[in-house]
């Protein structure tokens, strides 16, 4: 870690200081560089990478090596950004596995944090893991990895006891110890109430101007999805050059210019 090092600790002077956070997804050494150059400060090795990389329906199917293998690519290219993993389908279906899972995506991926879906019923798990020192993110919203129950991609807590039960798992997984959170695919005015009633950062996708950072998949904001999501802006068509598209992004998350009205939800 160098002096210039985004850390978890930087990461809440941000919030604190109102400056918002910029997050990409990163599979790769070459993206990582340009990420890197353009001055993104978080990375997330996805498991949007089943989908996005290997060509699967679902994140389901990604495995814990696939997940180390993709972040320490990610790991060998990165020189100030926050790295974070995304802890697969199953690998943390209890608080023994998940430690174990999460301790190899810190020591042979290099994360510097973990990410896992879900709210009340993961209090355990993550408190297990934040007892050994190792940051985790939580992920509220839309879960990718329960699409099957969830009935497709869709957005959540429209419904006011959705809403309150997303409220309660976030204040719940504070409590448990979460560095940080992703909210993805909730309205806008929910999103915004959660974030400021937090005192960690809240990263949204899919869910409004007001988080306190923004992330998107790296080919999603490159223009390669032929079938968007409405939360998506495609940045190379402004852009020109890959890097001056990841400059962009970089800059319309800081001046609040992106996400627009028209990527969020009612
Ligand atoms: O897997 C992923 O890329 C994610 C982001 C979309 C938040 O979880």
């Amino acid at each position: 870690m160098n002096a210039k090092s985004v850390t978890v600790r930087h990461l809440l002077e941000m919030k604190k200081e109102q400056r918002k956070i910029s997050v990409l997804t990163s599979y790769d050494a070459s993206l990582t560089r340009l990420m890197e150059e353009a001055g993104v400060d978080v990375l997330l090795v996805g498991d949007s990478l089943g989908m996005v990389v290997q060509g699967q329906e679902s994140t389901l199917p990604v495995t814990l090596d696939e997940m180390i293998y993709h972040t320490r690519n990610v790991a060998r290219a990165r020189q100030r950004t926050l790295l974070i993993a995304d802890m697969p389908f199953m690998s943390y279906r209890s608080p023994d596995l998940a430690l174990e899972s999460a301790g190899r995506l810190m020591k042979e991926g290099g994360a510097h944090m973990v990410k896992l879906e879900g709210g009340a019923t993961q209090l355990e798990v993550i408190r297990q893991i934040t007892a050994q020192g190792i940051p985790v993110c939580g992920h509220l919203g839309l879960l990718p990895q329960s699409v099957h129950k969830l009935g497709g991609y869709r957005v959540q807590g429209r419904e006011a006891d959705r809403a309150e039960a997303i409220r309660q798992d976030a204040f719940a997984l504070q409590e448990a110890g979460i560095d940080m959170l992703v909210l993805e695919c909730v309205p806008s005015a929910l999103a915004s109430e959660i974030t400021a009633s937090l005192t960690i950062p809240v990263i949204g996708i899919g869910a409004g101007v007001d988080c306190d950072g923004q992330v998107l998949v790296v080919y999603d904001m490159l223009g390669m999805n032929p079938h968007p999501p409405r939360f998506v802006k495609d940045f190379l068509q402004s852009g020109g050059s890959i890097l001056q598209a990841l400059q962009e992004y970089v800059a319309a998350v800081r001046d609040g210019t992106f996400p627009a009205e028209e990527h969020g939800f009612k």
